[in-house]
C-alpha cells in the first residue's frame, strides 16, 4: 500500500495527464467489457474491448484495451487461468468492441473480423494472429465485405471457416456513414484456406444483431443455431427484441436455415450476451449454456444461466435456484474448455461502479456438468477437468444419465420442418 501511494504523489508531481498514463493489465485492473476472445492450444487469448482501470473513481472514463492478453489454462491463480501481457499488437491492427475472432487451431492462427471502434473507423481490412509467429498480418480487403459490429460470430475449426450473422452498419464500424445505424440480415461466411468471402442469406429479411450463434458438431458437415438479441423486422428502424423460444438453426451442408420453437423455461428476452455449447459423451443431447446479458426495453439486465438442451429444444433455468436481486451484466465473453468448463470474462454492470474480481482480471467459470469440487455450476477453473457429464437438472428432463442416453430426442413441440429430424441427428466424428 505504501508503494501504491507513493506512486500515486509521483504521478501527481510528473504533470503528466492521468489519462495517457500507461495502465498495468494485470495490477490495474477493475473491469473488461465488449472484448474478444478465442481458444488455441491452451491459451484463451482476450483482444480488444474497453477496460475500467482501478481505482475507478479516480480513472471514470471507459479506456480501449490495446493489448493483446492470453490466459494461461494450463495455469491457475486464485484458482482462474493465469493472464499474461507481452504479446505483439501491431498498431495498425484495430481494437475493437463486438467483433470476433475466428480461431483456426490446425494452423494456429485467429483472424479479427467485424466490431466498431470509438471514432473514425478505417476501411475493412481482415487481419490475421499467427499465433506461432506472434505475429499480425493483415490478410486483404474483401471489395463487398463491410465491417459489422455486435452481430453473432461463430468459428467451425473442423472446417476453417468462419461466421457472421447480422451486426450494425454505422459511423463507428463504416467510414463516412451518415445517417442512423441499421442491422444487416445476412450470414457473413469466410473460408479461412481458399480466403474467400460469401455474403449469404440470414434466417428472414429482418436485420439483427446482438445475438449468439454457436456451432454444432451435429447433422453432415454441422449446424450453426443461433438464438436472442435484437430485430428490426421492417428494416424501418423500430427495434425489438428477438423472443428467445425462437430458436434458429442453419445447416451448413445444405444452406438452409430453419426456425425450431423451443419449451420449457424460457429466458427473457435480452442482447450482448454470451453462451457456449457442449454435448454428451455420446452425443444425444447438445446444451447450449447462456450467461446474463442485457435487458430490452425496461429491463436493466441478467445474472443467470439457462441451458438450451436439443434435440429436444427444450429451455431450463440452471441459476439462480432462488429469486434474488442478482448483479446484472452484458458484455461478457464465455469459452467452453474441453467440452466442460465455462470461462466467462467480463461484462458491463449496469448499476455499480465496483470492479469486477480484480485480482483474477474478471474472470470466472462454470461448471457444465457441475462435478467439481463444489459439486456446483459456479466453481473455481480446473486444468484437469476434461469431460463433460450431463447435469441432473437436464437428466430431469430428457431422460438417460450422465454420460448420454437421452430419452427424449425430439421437441415437445412439433418440429418446425420435416427435415429437422434429420438434420439435427448425432454423427459420427470425423477422422
Ligand atoms: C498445456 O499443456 C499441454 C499438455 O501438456 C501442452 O501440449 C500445451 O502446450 C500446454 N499449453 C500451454 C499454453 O502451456
Ligand atoms: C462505458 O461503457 C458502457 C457500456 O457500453 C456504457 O453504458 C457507459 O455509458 C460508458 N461510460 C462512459 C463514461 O463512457
Ligand atoms: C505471416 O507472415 C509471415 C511472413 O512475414 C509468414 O511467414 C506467415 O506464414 C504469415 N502467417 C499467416 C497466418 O498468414
Ligand atoms: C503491421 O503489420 C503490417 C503487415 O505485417 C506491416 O506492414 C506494418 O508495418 C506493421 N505496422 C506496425 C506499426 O508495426
Ligand atoms: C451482405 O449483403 C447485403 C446485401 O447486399 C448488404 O446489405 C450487407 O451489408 C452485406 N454484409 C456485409 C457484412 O458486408
Ligand atoms: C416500422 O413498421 C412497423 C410495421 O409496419 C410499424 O409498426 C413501425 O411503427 C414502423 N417504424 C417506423 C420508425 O416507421
Ligand atoms: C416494463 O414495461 C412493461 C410493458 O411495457 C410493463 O408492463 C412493466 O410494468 C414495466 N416494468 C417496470 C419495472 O417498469
Ligand atoms: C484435478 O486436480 C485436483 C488437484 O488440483 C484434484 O483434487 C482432482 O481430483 C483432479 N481431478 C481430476 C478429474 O483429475
Amino acid at each position: 500500500m505504501a508503494l501504491r501511494a507513493a506512486g500515486v504523489a509521483l504521478t501527481a508531481l510528473s504533470f503528466a495527464a492521468p489519462s495517457l498514463q500507461q495502465k498495468d493489465p494485470l495490477t490495474d485492473f477493475c473491469r473488461r467489457f465488449g472484448h474478444q476472445t478465442t481458444v488455441i492450444d491452451r491459451r484463451l487469448y482476450i483482444d480488444g474491448g474497453m477496460v475500467n482501470w482501478n481505482p475507478i473513481s479516480q480513472n471514470p472514463l471507459n479506456y480501449t484495451n490495446k493489448d493483446l492478453l492470453w490466459q494461461d489454462l494450463n495455469d491457475t491463480h486464485e484458482g482462474m487461468p493465469q493472464l499474461h501481457t507481452g504479446l505483439t499488437k501491431n498498431a495498425s491492427v484495430p481494437d475493437v468492441s463486438g467483433g470476433v475472432l475466428w480461431a483456426d487451431e490446425v494452423n494456429k492462427v485467429f483472424y479479427l473480423y467485424g466490431g466498431e471502434v470509438t471514432e473514425s473507423p478505417e476501411d475493412f481490412a481482415l487481419w490475421a494472429y499467427d499465433a506461432v509467429l506472434d505475429q499480425w498480418n493483415v490478410t486483404g480487403a474483401p471489395r463487398d465485405i463491410q465491417r459489422v459490429a455486435w452481430g453473432a460470430g461463430a468459428a467451425v475449426n473442423e472446417r476453417a471457416e468462419g461466421y457472421y450473422l447480422g451486426g450494425w452498419l454505422g459511423d463507428m464500424s463504416v467510414p463516412g456513414w451518415e445517417g442512423s445505424p441499421r442491422m444487416t440480415s445476412n450470414l457473413v461466411r469466410y473460408d479461412m484456406e481458399t480466403e474467400a468471402w460469401t455474403n449469404n442469406t440470414g434466417p428472414d429479411g429482418a436485420g439483427r444483431a446482438e445475438g449468439v450463434m454457436l456451432f454444432l458438431p451435429a447433422s453432415d458437415n454441422g449446424l450453426l443455431i443461433s438464438f436472442g438479441g435484437v430485430m428490426d423486422p421492417d428494416n424501418n428502424g423500430t427495434v425489438v427484441g428477438d423472443p428467445m423460444d425462437n430458436i434458429h438453426v442453419y445447416d451448413i451442408q445444405s444452406g438452409k436455415w430453419y426456425l425450431q420453437q423451443a419449451t420449457g423455461d424460457v429466458p427473457d428476452m435480452r442482447r450482448k450476451f454470451c453462451a457456449g455449447a457442449t454435448w454428451a459423451q455420446d452425443r444425444s443431447s447438445y446444451n447450449i449454456y447462456l450467461y446474463g446479458g442485457q435487458g430490452i426495453n425496461n429491463i436493466t439486465g441478467f445474472d443467470d444461466v439457462y441451458i438450451l438442451t436439443m434435440p429436444s429444444f427444450k429451455w431450463i433455468k440452471w441459476f439462480p435456484t432462488e429469486p434474488g436481486p442478482g448483479n446484472p451484466h452484458g458484455l461478457t465473453t464465455c469459452n467452453v474448455i474441453s467440452n466442460s468448463q465455462m470461462i466467462i470474462i467480463g461484462g458491463y454492470f449496469a448499476q455499480h461502479d465496483e470492479c469486477d474480481s480484480p485480482t483474477i482480471w474478471g474472470t470466472h467459470n462454470l461448471n457444465l456438468g457441475a462435478n467439481g469440487p463444489q459439486n456446483a455450476p459456479w466453481d473455481l477453473y480446473y486444468p484437469n477437468i476434461t469431460e463433460y457429464f450431463v447435469p441432473q437438472e437436464i437428466l430431469d428432463e430428457i431422460g438417460g444419465s450422465p454420460t448420454g442416453g437421452a430419452t427424449t430426442t425430439s421437441p415437445v413441440e412439433a418440429w418446425g420442418h420435416r427435415d429437422l429430424p434429420v438434420r439435427t441427428r448425432s454423427f459420427a466424428t470425423k477422422p
